[in-house]
């Protein structure tokens, strides 16, 4: 199985932060923000590692990451997203790399206290399909926002105005390799980008969606209040924390 981590955008939510880096250069706590997906990967035994980026400073990854030794990794993999084609698209990057294999997928702005052993675990054991992390949240309508029947998710609604849960999708996704088709057949959303959220919905209309709630703190890092909260959190207790 092997990990990307999508880490473009510009941004424009912490602005003027990110007129002069990418914004997952920006630090959380003692670490730059795209440290702790790498973590979370690796900490699941995920070390085979693709980062999407794009904009202006993309080069700036490589100075900070190289190869990934800081994180006991021989090699990292990089790849450029043109423009603002949404995380879907950006994720379709990584189509002639992941060669057919499952991957899962991290946002880089996203974090986590604990870690995703177990929920990779029980994705290699369902065979085919796709994987969700679910997390109850104060304010879904920020996010992908899932209704549940029973053990399973029947739709996930893209930051809707009336909420129908409180369990957001948090940027944490597990795809068999069916993955890269259903990514060439989406259309742009009313936002202009191809939507993660729409690749969710096919694997939920195939019958082979499963989701897990997660354990422990979620938090993005992609607003000025959620930045701060990130930085709290860590400093409180650190992240990807083993069991
Ligand atoms: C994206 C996804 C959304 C998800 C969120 C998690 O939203 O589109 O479904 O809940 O990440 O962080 P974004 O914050 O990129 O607009």
């Amino acid at each position: 199985m092997k990990g990307v981590i999508l880490a473009g955008g510009l941004g424009t939510r912490l602005f003027p932060l990110t007129k002069i880096t990418n914004k997952h250069l920006l630090p959380v706590f003692d670490k730059p923000m795209i440290y702790y997906p790498i973590e979370c990967l690796v900490s699941a035994g995920i070390d085979d590692i693709m980062i999407v980026t794009g904009g202006r400073f993309a080069g700036d990854f490589l100075s900070l990451l190289g190869n990934g030794k800081d994180f006991g990794l021989k090699g990292l993999n990089y790849a450029y997203q043109e423009g603002e084609g949404g995380i879907a698209e950006a994720l379709g990057l990584a189509e002639h790399w992941a060669k057919g294999d499952d991957v899962v997928v991290v946002l880089g702005d996203n974090i986590i206290e604990k870690n995703i052993r177990r929920a990779i675990a029980k994705f290699r054991d369902q065979k085919k399909g796709a994987k969700i992390l679910l997390k109850e949240v104060p304010d879904p309508e920020r996010f992908g926002v899932a209704t549940l029947a029973g053990d399973k998710v029947v739709r996930i609604v893209e930051k809707p105005q009336n909420p129908q849960s409180n369990k957001a999708v948090i940027g944490i996704y597990m795809y068999d390799g069916r993955v890269w088709e259903i990514i060439k057949t989406l259309k742009p959303s009313d936002r202009g980008e191809l939507e993660i959220t729409d690749v969710n919905n096919w694997y939920i209309q195939d019958g082979s969606m499963t989701y897990e709630v997660l354990d422990g703190w979620w938090t993005d890092a992609g607003t000025f209040k959620s930045l701060h909260s990130a930085s709290t959190l860590v400093a409180q207790g650190g992240a990807n924390k083993l069991d």
